[in-house]
């Protein structure tokens, strides 16, 4: 979490940040900083609030001249968001100052040994006790900055993506990363530094990111000077050239970028299939797996694991997997999975799902299940991100960035490309003739079309929106493969509306949640005209008998749930393992517009970050 970025060249620095810092703000949101250096002295601001909230302070009480800087976007850890503990942080001496993504476990004792060295410390922060460490190395070692960066990052246990100046040098700026993000930009004599490239993308299309447990020294005039913090050897920079461009970052006219993503799926979903499903040829092409498709195949389980959003997506792929590849499936939750010792062997194949390819807890339960031998498929939207570098092979989802908070494409692409794998190994297994086999590519291929048409329920929804947007509680029910989607459902709701939702499996109602069914509770029930149908349709009766609001997603043409609920919003037919890419749509535009009705900030709830890099 926290976003940070960075800026040495020949431009204003000001800007670039400030505009960097609100791409970034989908990282944390909290409270915001910047320290410009004007050619004599560093000029610093910082405040609780948003960035928009720093640019009003900076503007009126700071010299925004320099054309080195750094800024930070917070997601507070340590210390309360309040302007003291906001970053950039300055060492006791003024001349170095400090932003940091991540979390430094040993702070403590390391801030106790600093005190009893005469520092001061004026907030609560890990990130004060690293900048002051870095001096206490630079004055009692005579080290220059970035050898005290080094020694200071050896003493400290934790994560990191840190950058950090020296008002008496500058013409640098040191960088490391340890389990927190770090791309740097390389332009024309100028670098950029930032969580991921949004901030630099319209000026540089070359990169470097760093890996784990590497530094740089970036200089001007200079190549950047990539080292290894363990044991300073040399590291290569590995410039990529990057794909994404400025307008995809940008909302192009949607309120919000949740809205904006929303109705990308029919295209993310459609990018997310191509080259890789050939329904012309019968064939399904993913270099990923293709190289290592025995692996894959002779897995005696494949376990998934994942969080929040991309855990749903895993619940989907579970059923997949099971029904048409028949291989046993075991979908986890990664902070479980790491902590809990899990038995795990080298016939086991561990699938992680990530939009930001950073979430610290599947990053951890991905190196446990390689140290026990297992072979990690990534499933991944964010290109080079580190869980995509962490796994022995992976496949993207080709989403493009996504911003809101709440992830939407993230959700229907992870789906696409753990159908087009799950189909892959049940033609591979034999359990598909070359003709279903067929049917089931062609249809996939129908889904942008029909995810299109599901849109067109919008104004609907908005309508519905409004008669429940006052609600304080909400349920949503589905069955098999609309289950997942039922959870994901609430969770939709509850992240950006802050309404309590629970998501549940239709049957399981009866079981305890039908003692909350009153007039005042909607119940959103995924009724499709597959698989349970009918089932689904007796717990719609049963929850109608209790006077229950009844919110139905049903398939288009559908008469007999119409006659029960109160409202019906209608999607397309399609095969039934197929149904979660259109009956997600309606809940995420459900949840979009109550949000918005209430006054909510869509695209960055509270206390929430995109990308959730501690544990
Ligand atoms: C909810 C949401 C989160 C993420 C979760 C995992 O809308 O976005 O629940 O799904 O934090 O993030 P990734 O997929 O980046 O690992």
């Amino acid at each position: 979490m926290c976003g940070i970025v960075g800026y040495i060249g020949h431009r204003d620095a000001y800007p670039i940040i400030v505009k960097g810092l609100q791409r970034l703000e989908y990282r944390g949101y909290d409270s915001a900083g910047i320290a410009l250096f004007d050619g004599n002295d560093i000029n610093l601001s910082k405040t609780k609030g948003k960035v928009e909230d720093l640019k009003q302070k900076s503007e009126a009480t700071i010299s925004l001249e320099g054309t080195l800087g750094i800024g930070h976007t917070r997601w507070a850890t340590h210390g309360i968001p309040n302007d003291v503990n906001s970053h950039p942080h300055y060492s006791n001496s003024g001349d170095l100052v400090i932003i940091h993504n991540g979390i430094i476990e040993n702070y403590e004792s390391l801030k106790k040994e600093l005190i009893n060295r005469g520092y001061v410390f004026t907030s609560d922060t890990d990130t004060e006790v690293l900048v002051n460490l870095i001096e206490e190395v630079q004055k009692s070692e005579g080290a220059k900055l970035g050898k005290a960066v080094q020694i200071a990052l050896n003493q400290a246990v934790g994560a990191y993506a840190i950058a950090v100046f020296d008002r008496k040098k500058p013409d640098e700026i040191v960088v490391a990363k340890l389990g927190s993000p770090l791309a740097i930009g390389i332009g024309e004599n100028e670098f950029f530094i930032a969580s991921d490239a949004s901030p630099f993308i319209e000026f540089t299309n070359n990169a470097v990111y760093l890996e784990d447990e590497e530094m740089a020294i970036i200089r001007l005039g200079k190549e950047i000077k990539l080292r290894k913090i363990k044991d300073d050897a040399i590291a290569y920079p590995n410039i990529l050239e990057l794909q994404m461009n400025l307008e995809e970052i940008e909302k192009g006219g949607y309120d919000h970028f949740m809205l904006k993503e929303i109705y990308e799926q029919p295209r993310a979903i459609m990018d997310t299939y191509r080259g890789r499903l050939l329904a012309g040829q019968s064939l399904i092409k993913m270099a990923g797996v293709d190289q290592h498709l025995e692996k894959i195949l002779n897995a005696n389980r494949i376990i998934i694991v994942a969080c929040g959003t991309s855990w749903h997506a895993g619940l989907v792929a579970e059923y997949i997997f099971e029904d048409l590849a028949r291989i046993p499936v075991e979908v986890e939750y990664a902070s479980e999975f790491r902590y809990r010792n899990p038995v795990i062997t080298e016939n086991d194949v561990l699938i992680a799902i990530s939009q930001s390819g950073e979430t610290a807890d599947t990053l951890a339960a991905i190196k446990l299940a390689k140290e026990k031998g297992a072979f990690v498929f990534g499933v991944c939207n964010v290109v080079g991100s580190s869980i995509a570098r962490e796994t022995h092979a992976g496949a993207y989802t080709h989403a493009g960035p996504e911003i809101g908070v709440a992830s939407t494409k993230a959700f229907t692409t992870q789906i696409t490309v753990l159908t087009l794998l799950a189909l892959k190994l049940a033609k591979e297994k034999g359990h598909f003739s070359t003709s279903r086999f067929h049917e089931y590519l062609t249809e996939l291929e129908t889904i942008p079309a029909k995810v299109e048409k599901a849109l067109e329920a919008n104004p609907l929804v908005e309508i519905i929106a409004d008669v429940y947007k006052d609600s304080t509680n909400c349920l949503y029910l589905g069955r098999g493969y609309n289950f997942p989607v039922a959870l994901e459902g609430a969770l939709k709701l509850k992240e950006i509306s802050y309404i309590h939702a629970e998501g549940y499996p239709a049957a399981e109602m009866k079981h305890g949640p039908i003692a909350l069914i009153d007039e005042q509770m909607p119940v959103i029930v995924i009724a499709t005209n597959k698989g349970h149908y009918e089932k689904v349709v007796s717990n719609i009766q049963e929850i109608k008998s209790r006077k229950g609001k009844i919110i139905a997603i049903v398939t288009q043409g559908d008469t007999q749930v119409r006659e029960l609920a109160d409202h019906v919003i209608e999607v397309p037919e399609t095969f039934e393992s197929l149904t979660p890419l259109l009956t997600t749509i309606p809940l995420q535009l459900l949840s979009y517009h109550i949000a918005v009705m209430r006054g909510c900030n869509v695209d960055q709830p509270r206390n929430l970050a995109k990308s959730v890099t501690v544990e």
